[in-house]
């Protein structure tokens, strides 16, 4: 036994060595296991297999599920297939967020998806939050290589004491390192996994011009392959209870190799749309994280004329539905 933990512990070192890149085949587990649902009655459906579930917005209401545990730091992982056809409106997101136990200085790490109205240009947008910090958005936004619902992809959130990292398929599509000036900005609280659907017609799609429409309902997400690979806080110790794997796997992870480096710098020269980085008329000053890249400025001032000319910014925080926050966002 102890020889096979080092063996596996060697291997995964070896393997890390390689591809820089650990946190490949980990354990799916049972929605059971890992989650709980928030809402949604009958919206929420688990797949026979135990460990797929289907989240529905239909007229009567979205849906949503929420890990058991908080987790501080790990990897946060699931195959999503987002809903087909007319989507205006629509809102999936798949965050971490502590807003139920902090109200007023919560932390937040978020993946969303807006709906839009011809069906197929599904946007991202990543977001994070720390201590509260909702007076700043640090939002960005892309658009993909693929169309996300016709298959699955993966959507992952890393997030160590050092960085977090969003992923798409592996490459890594933002980097966030924590830099002494962010201070509380960056999120280092305990936080839940949350998974939900819901319609966010007031602002999710061009400002909420066009809101859900249930003539084309249900619209579906569908969630697979889900990973929580972190350091799961003991509720009644209160301090973090994670494998020495995880922590390796986490630090390991959070040096991105030179390859994966330029996959997420090509990335975000074709597909990114949006960054608070590069938004001027919101913030005068660029905030201290920042590190302005000539080829993304460049790209954005083309892309994105509407942003460099100054759109509205409104903010929607602190929102409850059913028991939840909604992760906090900004329309577009
Ligand atoms: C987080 O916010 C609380 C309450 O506003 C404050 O007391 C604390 O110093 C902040 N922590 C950090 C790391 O900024």
């Amino acid at each position: 036994m102890e020889f096979l933990t080092r063996f596996l512990g060697f291997m995964s070192l070896f393997t890390s060595l390689v591809s820089g890149f650990t946190l490949q085949n980990l354990p799916l587990i049972q929605f059971d296991e890992g989650y709980t649902q928030l809402f949604g009655d009958q919206n929420l459906i688990v797949h026979r297999d135990g460990k797929s579930v289907r989240l529905t917005l239909d007229e009567r209401t979205g849906s949503g599920f929420v890990s058991n545990d908080i987790y501080l730091h790990g990897f946060f992982s699931s195959s999503i297939k987002l809903p087909a056809d007319y989507s205006a409106g629509v809102v999936i997101a798949f965050y971490l967020s502590n807003g139920d136990m902090y109200e007023k200085n919560h932390d937040e790490i978020d993946f969303e998806f807006l709906g839009n109205i011809r069906g197929k240009e599904w946007r991202i947008q990543t977001n994070i939050y720390g201590n509260g910090s909702t007076h700043l958005g640090r939002e960005e936004r892309y658009n993909l290589w693929f169309d996300p619902t016709e298959d699955f992809h993966q959507y992952s959130i890393l997030w160590s004491p050092s960085h977090i990292i969003f992923f798409v398929d592996n490459v890594p599509i933002r980097e966030v390192k924590r830099t002494a000036s962010m201070g509380g900005d960056f999120p280092a609280k305990p936080m839940s996994l949350y998974a939900t659907i819901w319609d966010g017609s007031k602002w999710a799609t061009n400002g909420g011009k066009y809101g859900v429409n249930y003539k084309y309902a249900p619209y579906v997400a569908q969630f697979t392959d889900m990973i929580l690979h972190g350091c799961a806080i003991d509720p009644t110790e209160k301090s973090p209870s994670c494998e020495d794997r995880a922590v390796e796997d986490l630090r390991v992870a959070s040096e991105i190799t030179e390859t994966q480096r330029s996959k997420m710098e090509s990335f975000r020269r074709k597909h990114m749309t949006y960054s608070y980085c590069y938004d001027h008329m919101r913030y005068k000053v660029v905030l201290s994280e920042c590190v302005v890249n000539p080829g993304e400025a460049q790209r954005l001032r083309v892309y994105d004329p509407v942003t460099f000319g100054g759109i509205p910014h409104s903010h929607h925080h602190g929102k409850h539905r059913s028991k939840i926050r909604i992760a906090g966002t900004q329309s577009i």
